[in-house]
Parts: structure tokens; C-alpha cells; sequence
């Protein structure tokens, strides 16, 4: 294994260290949280009795197929944990998230965790957010509109493209990934994006998560809200 995917399977597996017997668990999307659902795949074979809540068809599918018991989002009002990735992340816990195109159901499960860990390799933490360009979820008839108004709030936005055609969301949206350059304020951003009517929702998490584990040199390093 390299050394990304070992310090993502690492970081998963201190992180799965804070579910308990009895938990609803938030399952995240990506290449990081691929380990994190394996772990708790294992708990759930030793006998742990828990409740999952996916962030992405994808990640729904892989509970499928590994017997993870889940629940519906609708029928519960809070869950204990979550564990998802991260594109970048600063000491502060900021976010960008969205590479993987779930940032919709992650936020929304963000939203209602008490405890939402945030799991890297250590490529993922910046000073300034914004060498990721922000992934931006919009209703497909606003797409123009959306990429019209960018320029305004400092950005420039391309339509993210898979096999040459238009990346289609779990919601059957498109993707505007934006690049504002390194983000001085963006608790500021993240009202600019949400003011634009056909925005769904973006990639900047600010205030939802309480603790990002990343490891680096074989070590974990832990930043708590
Ligand atoms: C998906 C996400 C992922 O958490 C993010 O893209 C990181 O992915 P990976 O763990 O594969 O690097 O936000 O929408």
C-alpha cells in the first residue's frame, strides 16, 4: 500500500476508535472514507449493534454489499458520529469537500452530527483553503446563471465533466467546480455561494466539523474544534 492510502487507512482506523455500541453512524464518500467503512463493517462482525446513514449512492452501495445495517435520515433526528474525508482542511477546520461530488448529502448529515470527524492523509492540510477549486452543486437550468455570477464574488467556474459529459450529482444536478484562489474569509464565501438563487449547495464546510485526524510520518495528529 502507499503511503496515502496507509495514512488513510490509519486515520480511519483511529477514528472508528470513537464508536460505541448503540451509535447511528454517518458514513462519508471517497478514497478515505472507503477504509472508515471497512472498519465499521469489522465492529458490526464482532457484534456492535449500529445504525448508518450513507452520504452517497456510492457509499450505500458499499454498505449493501458489506451487510451495514442503515437507517432512514428521515427517521432520526441526530446521529452520533460521522466519518468523511476532505479535500483540504486548515488547523481551524475549515473544509473543502465535494471532490467526490457528495457534498450535498455530506453536509446535510454534517448538519445533524454531534461529533463529525474529518479523516486525511497528510496532503489535505493548508493554511489557506482554495487550491481546490469549490466544488459547487447547481440545479442544471441555473448552471449559466450560477457561472455568470461567480465572476462578482471572485471566482471562475468550470462544469465538472466525466467521459466528456456533464458529472450528474446523486440528486441529478451538475458540479461547477470554482476557483477563487487562496480564500481570505470564507465564512463570507460560503454566504456569497448561499445567496445565489440555483445553488444547491457548495463545498465549503465551516463550523461542522469537531475534529480532523490526519496522519503523518505514521503518526496521528488530531485538530479539535
Ligand atoms: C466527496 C468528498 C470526499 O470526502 C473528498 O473528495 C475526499 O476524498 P478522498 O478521501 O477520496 O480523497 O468530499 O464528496
Amino acid at each position: 500500500m502507499d503511503t496515502a492510502n496507509n495514512e488513510k487507512k490509519m486515520a480511519a482506523l483511529e477514528a472508528v476508535k470513537e464508536i460505541k455500541d448503540g451509535m447511528t453512524v454517518g458514513l462519508g464518500t471517497g478514497s478515505t472514507a472507503y477504509y472508515a467503512i471497512h472498519a465499521v463493517a469489522e465492529l458490526i462482525g464482532q457484534g456492535m449493534n449500529l445504525k448508518t446513514v450513507p452520504t452517497s449512492e456510492q457509499t450505500k452501495q458499499m454498505s449493501i454489499e458489506l451487510g451495514i445495517p442503515m437507517v432512514d435520515i428521515n427517521s432520526i433526528d441526530s446521529l452520533d458520529v460521522t466519518i468523511d474525508g476532505a479535500d483540504e482542511f486548515t488547523q481551524n477546520l475549515e473544509l473543502i469537500k465535494g471532490g467526490g461530488g457528495a457534498l450535498l448529502r455530506e453536509k446535510i448529515v454534517a448538519s445533524i452530527t454531534k461529533k463529525q470527524i474529518i479523516i486525511t492523509d497528510s496532503s489535505k492540510m493548508v493554511h489557506q483553503l482554495g487550491k481546490f477549486k469549490v466544488p459547487i452543486e447547481v440545479i442544471p437550468m441555473a448552471c449559466s446563471y450560477v457561472m455568470r455570477q461567480l465572476p462578482a464574488i471572485g471566482g471562475i467556474g468550470l462544469v465538472r465533466k466525466k467521459k466528456d459529459k456533464d458529472y450528474i450529482t446523486d440528486q441529478g444536478n451538475l458540479i461547477i467546480d470554482a476557483d477563487f484562489g487562496l480564500i481570505e474569509h470564507p465564512a463570507v464565501l460560503d454566504e456569497q455561494l448561499n445567496k445565489i438563487v440555483g445553488v444547491v449547495e457548495h463545498g465549503l464546510f465551516i463550523g461542522l466539523a469537531h475534529k480532523v485526524i490526519m496522519i503523518k510520518d505514521g503518526e496521528a495528529i488530531t485538530f479539535s474544534a
